[in-house]
């Protein structure tokens, strides 16, 4: 008797030949699954685009388009790559599996077809498919949540889009590896999200801010890692998210941590997190240009607070020795440094 799991799943069956395409058509139905059959990779990938399925069999080869082009394109699809692919063939050569397999494909059955296996191998994949699935929606909820801390504010309007693409810039220049990258990016997106937590009032204050307004201010580093900690798949990113106002003098907070207990994402972070404060509009002050930012910058890392090596590799990313030369600093800024640097 059909699940109710399976009435709700979709399933492609990718085969030239129409004798296997209806025979995996009837055996699937016959367990509850809505099927849908292409007959090549063409006709495949236009069901995909159409109409997502849960779950796809795929021949090898096909006309038009074979099967490995197929996976390769649905992999390689940020929109797609989490549907699960099952490849179905006579081929058994290790190099074809090997080959399907590097782009991606997620098993790999032999005909003549064993319906038992067939069967097995489809539920246990549907079933980490809506794993995923439901992964990936409370991820999508809490990108989302962050978003909306900057619709709280005018002045923090796209801020942690822009951190997140300079500290990827700079992670890049530093020839960070590539799953390192990823979590600085994510990281980077949320590092604000406990703002949520602060009041729309002492966000947009355009005066200076009372001890207590402060305070609940700082707070945001603590709460937003405790929005964020639920979330297993996102815990590489919570060292960020509370520790993106830490110092390595040991003035910052929430933990006042210094030195070698700040990684080296965490110090990347708030050398991108401070430049971009200072150089975006503020309710208390205009934006500061590219030479007082850059001023400032060196001076805090030339004060303990920044790491001075990251800071010269940020100002490299932005270019900023053919900025500079083109147009000599402001002096009138300079004496306002410590001031701009107390609400970032
Ligand atoms: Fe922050």
């Amino acid at each position: 008797m059909p699940s109710a799991e399976a009435n709700e799943s979709r399933i492609l069956v990718v085969e030239d030949q129409p004798v296997i395409a209806a025979l995996l058509e009837q055996l699937l139905s016959a367990q509850g699954y809505a099927v849908a059959c292409a007959a090549d990779g063409l006709e495949a990938l236009e069901h995909v685009a159409l109409q997502p399925p849960d779950l796809i069999f795929l021949d090898l080869n096909m006309p038009r388009l074979s099967g490995y082009e197929v996976c390769r394109r649905i992999k390689g699809n940020p929109a797609t790559r989490l549907i699960p692919i099952v490849i179905v063939t006579g081929e058994d050569r290790f190099e074809a599996r090997l080959k399907a397999w590097d782009l991606g494909a997620d098993e790999f059955i032999s005909k003549p077809i064993q319906n038992v296996e067939l069967l097995a191998r489809c539920k246990s994949l549907l079933r980490v498919k809506r794993l995923n699935d439901e992964l990936e929606t409370a991820q999508s909820v809490l990108f989302a949540l962050a978003r909306t801390v900057e619709a709280k504010s005018p002045y923090t309007h796209g801020h942690s889009e822009r951190v997140a693409d300079f500290a990827d810039q700079l992670a890049e220049q530093m020839g960070l590896p590539s799953r390192e990258r990823e979590v600085l990016r994510r990281g980077a997106l949320l590092h604000d999200i406990g703002k949520l937590a602060v009041p729309d009032e002492i966000l947009n204050k355009p005066g200076s801010l009372t001890d207590e307004e402060y305070a609940i201010v700082k707070l945001h580093a603590v709460k937003g890692a405790a929005i964020v900690e639920p979330l297993r798949s996102l815990r590489d990113t919570l060292p960020l998210i509370r520790s993106h106002h830490e110092r390595l003098d040991g003035r910052g907070y929430p933990d006042g941590l210094c030195g070698r207990d700040l990684t080296q994402l965490v110090r990347l972070l708030s050398v991108v997190d401070v430049y971009d404060a200072l150089s975006s509009p503020r309710p208390y002050r205009a934006a500061l240009p590219m030479e007082v930012c850059v001023s400032i910058l060196r001076e805090n890392a030339a004060g303990g607070g920044l790491d001075p090596e990251l800071v010269e590799h940020f100002l490299a990313v932005l270019h900023v020795g053919e900025l500079m030369h083109a147009t000599p600093a402001p002096i009138a800024f300079l004496g306002s440094r410590t001031a701009s640097l107390s609400r970032v």
